[in-house]
């Protein structure tokens, strides 16, 4: 073994059935060490069993450990500040007052479009830093703030280069889709050509992105154009995810059934219909609960009765400068429980097991032998103090492909 993790209150595998009662999805073990080798994940069990060896020791002191967090929705990389846009919001303005005034995302593409990819790249580390803190190993990161092909490029291409500078994993999303650019306010259809005819194509052939996306709602995308959208990804093998039923109830879940996304995201408006729709076709409902907080996009998404229908329930920070200006995991744990309803091991499973399912990566957010160590050691010796403890940080130790990569305590 190359490091051992010792003396910890229990592992919580994430590892259960995954149709069974969230709580027994958990698989915790209580008195199990862990033993990682070559980033791997070596041995799991009583500490008894364990092989004899001079591994670097990790005391747990009581704490739990649990899979790294995986945050399946974020736009870390942006330039700009948008703080005045969320005083407006606290003055009575809407989120989609403000976008229709000028600002929103649009605000965020100007800015974003004179940054050079270095300085995108300095600016996103500081934001991936706090995920990390947060106990995040596996992130993925949309563009859709640059809206040219130059700029969406520089995007993924700072995300390609992020995920090699620091310890989290990047997934990339082309977002090309997010809204329409004001030099295309005339001819909107044009730009959905370049994404759809260009920029797509071209992404899927150098890798830069594993995911397309677009943003179905009143203010971005219409029904047909992102169907434009996700017919090409079928055809050039990308999977589809969409942002829907944020702001407007827009049947966008019924969109994302129909076109078979991988994901359907926020959800806040969903419909009973839309939930079975959702239901049928299998998609992972993504929900944001930080940004219905920040955007005050009142309702919160209906997290308990996407579960109670059966629907794999994903969170996400959806860090981004409009609609949720956070990296708090903890924090969006705990609103899942208080607002969207759901309990806390379906809270914790959103940022580990279901998270990952959502970037079509199963191996992680569980802790399975033979799997990666991407672990977290926390302070707290239960997943249930996570959200209650709410929006504080209760991680102590980090590790990516069994590095260390941040220790706290
Ligand atoms: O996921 N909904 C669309 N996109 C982001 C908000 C982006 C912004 O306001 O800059 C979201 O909430």
């Amino acid at each position: 073994m190359d490091l051992v993790i010792r003396n910890a209150s229990e592992v919580v595998t994430c590892d259960g059935p995954l149709e069974a009662r969230a709580e027994e999805t958990l698989g915790r073990l209580p008195n199990s060490v862990i033993g990682v080798k070559n980033g791997k994940i070596a041995f799991l069990g009583p500490e008894s069993s364990l092989p004899a060896s001079n591994a670097t020791i990790i005391d747990a002191r009581g704490g739990f450990v649990g899979p790294g967090f995986v945050d399946c929705h974020t736009h870390v990389v942006f330039a700009g500040d948008r703080s005045d846009e969320f005083e407006q919001r606290c003055q009575g303005k809407t989120y989609l007052e403000i976008a229709a005034a000028g600002g929103g995302i649009a605000r965020t593409v100007s800015a974003t479009r004179k940054a050079t990819e270095d300085e995108l790249v300095a600016l996103a580390k500081p934001r991936l830093g706090r995920l990390l803190a947060q106990g995040v190993t596996t992130a993925e990161v949309k563009s859709g703030y640059g809206l040219d092909v130059r700029s969406e490029l520089a995007m993924l291409q700072a995300i390609r280069r992020l995920s090699a500078e620091q310890p989290i994993e990047l997934v990339a999303t082309f977002l090309g889709l997010h809204a329409v650019p004001v030099e295309f306010k005339q001819h909107r259809t044009e730009w959905i050509r370049i994404c759809i005819d260009e920029l797509l194509p071209l992404i899927v052939k150098s890798g830069l992105a594993t995911f397309c996306d677009a943003f179905v709602e009143q203010s971005a995308f219409t029904h047909d154009e992102a169907r434009m959208l996700g017919e090409r990804a079928r055809e050039l093998g990308i999977p589809l995810r969409l942002h829907v039923d944020q702001l407007t109830a827009n049947g966008g879940a019924q969109l994302a059934s129909e076109l078979g996304a991988v994901t359907a995201d926020h959800l806040e408006q969903i419909t009973p219909d839309g939930i079975a729709a959702l239901k049928r076709s299998g998609t992972i409902a993504v929900l944001a609960p930080t940004s219905t907080l920040f955007a005050k996009a009142r309702p919160f998404a209906p997290g308990r009765a996407l579960r109670d229908a059966g629907v794999p329930v994903a969170l996400c920070t959806n860090c981004n400068p409009g609609s949720s200006n956070s990296e708090s995991v903890s924090l969006a744990m705990g609103l899942a429980c208080v607002e969207n309803g759901l309990t806390p091991a379906e809270a914790y499973l959103g940022f580990t097991r279901v998270g990952a399912l959502a970037l079509r990566r199963p191996e992680l957010g569980r802790i399975t032998v033979g799997g990666p160590a991407d672990l977290v050691v926390f302070a707290c010796d239960s997943y249930r103090a996570l959200p209650y403890h709410l929006a504080m940080n209760e991680v102590s130790v980090t590790l990516k492909a069994g590095r260390v990569a941040t220790h706290t305590t």
